[in-house]
C-alpha cells in the first residue's frame, strides 16, 4: 500500500451520503474511483460522478444488487479485468428496516442482513484473491455504532452491524501475511438521507445522549476511512474505528 496517486478505489453505496464522502476524500488523492450503487436511478451516482470527474478524477459507476452474490461476483470480474489492481474496498453499502422485533417479518430481517453483511462477504471474497496476490490492499467496512451498542427497533440492523465486526477481525487475520489491513468504522449519527427519515423525537433524543450535542457529518467518516488506507496505519488492522461524537465510548 502507497500514498501514490494511482490507486483503484472501490465504494460500494457510493453514489451518495458517506460514501460520496469517501468517494471526494480519496478523489484529493487523485485515486481512480469506482462507485457501485443501487438506487432507484442513476442520478444521485451521475451527479457524484461529475463532481470527481470535474476535479480530473478518473471514476465510474455501476448500478449492481451486491446481496446478491452472483450480481457482485460478475462486476468484480468485470472490474478486475479493467484495472490492474485493486488498491482498496470500502464496503458501505446499507440500508435500514427499522422495526420492533414484535412487528420484524422475515422480509424485513432477511433484506437487511443480506444488504448490510451479505454484501461485505460478497465483494471483500470477489477482491481478496486479487489483493492477496498483489500482496497489498486496504478493506475498511462500514458498521455502526449500533452495533456496538443496540438499538430499539433495529435489531436487524444492529446484527448485521455487529456482524461486520466479527467478520473484519476474522479476516484481518487470515490475510495480514498478505499485507492487506481490513478495519471498520463505525458511524454514530451521521447526516444523511438514512438519517433524514428519523422522527424529530428520536432524533432529540439521541442527541441528548452525544457529547458532542450534534451530529456528524459524512465528511467525519470518510477521513476516518481515508486514514485508515494510507501508509500512516499501515500497523492498524481489526479494528473497530467509532466516528460518533462519543455516543459510544
Ligand atoms: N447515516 C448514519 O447515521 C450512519 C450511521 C452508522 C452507519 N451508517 C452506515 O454507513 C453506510 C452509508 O450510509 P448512508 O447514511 O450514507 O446511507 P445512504 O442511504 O445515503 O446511502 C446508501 C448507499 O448504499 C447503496 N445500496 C443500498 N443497497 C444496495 C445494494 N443492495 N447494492 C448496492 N448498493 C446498495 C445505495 O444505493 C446508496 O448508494 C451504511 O452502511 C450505513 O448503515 C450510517
Amino acid at each position: 500500500m502507497s500514498d501514490t496517486n494511482s490507486r483503484t478505489v472501490i465504494i460500494t453505496g457510493g453514489s451518495k451520503g458517506i460514501g460520496r464522502s469517501v468517494a471526494y476524500r480519496f478523489a484529493e488523492e487523485n485515486a481512480k474511483i469506482v462507485l457501485i450503487h443501487f438506487d432507484p436511478s442513476d442520478d444521485a451516482c451521475n451527479e457524484t460522478l461529475d463532481q470527481l470527474k470535474a476535479k480530473g478524477i478518473e471514476a465510474d459507476g455501476y448500478r449492481a444488487d451486491i446481496s446478491s452474490f452472483e450480481a457482485a461476483s460478475q462486476l468484480f470480474r468485470e472490474l478486475l479485468e479493467k484495472h490492474d489492481n485493486i488498491d482498496v474496498l470500502v464496503n458501505n453499502a446499507g440500508i435500514t428496516r427499522d422495526t420492533l422485533l414484535l412487528r420484524m417479518s422475515e422480509e424485513m430481517w432477511d433484506d437487511v442482513l443480506r444488504v448490510n453483511l451479505k454484501s461485505v462477504f460478497n465483494c471483500t471474497k470477489s477482491v481478496i484473491r486479487a489483493m492477496s496476490q498483489q500482496r497489498g490492499g486496504a478493506i475498511v467496512n462500514i458498521s455502526s455504532v449500533v452495533g456496538q451498542i443496540g438499538n430499539f427497533g433495529q435489531s436487524n440492523y444492529a446484527a448485521s452491524k455487529a456482524g461486520i465486526m466479527g467478520f473484519t477481525k476474522s479476516i484481518a487475520r487470515e490475510v495480514a501475511g498478505r499485507g492487506i489491513n481490513v478495519n471498520a468504522v463505525a458511524p454514530g449519527f451521521i447526516d444523511t438521507e438514512m438519517t433524514e427519515v428519523i422522527p424529530e423525537k428520536a432524533k432529540e433524543n439521541f442527541l441528548r445522549q452525544i457529547p458532542f450535542g450534534k451530529m456528524g457529518k459524512p465528511e467525519d467518516v470518510a477521513e476516518a476511512v481515508y486514514w485508515l488506507c494510507s501508509d500512516a496505519a499501515s500497523y492498524i488492522t481489526g479494528q473497530v474505528i467509532h466516528v460518533n461524537g462519543g455516543l459510544y465510548m
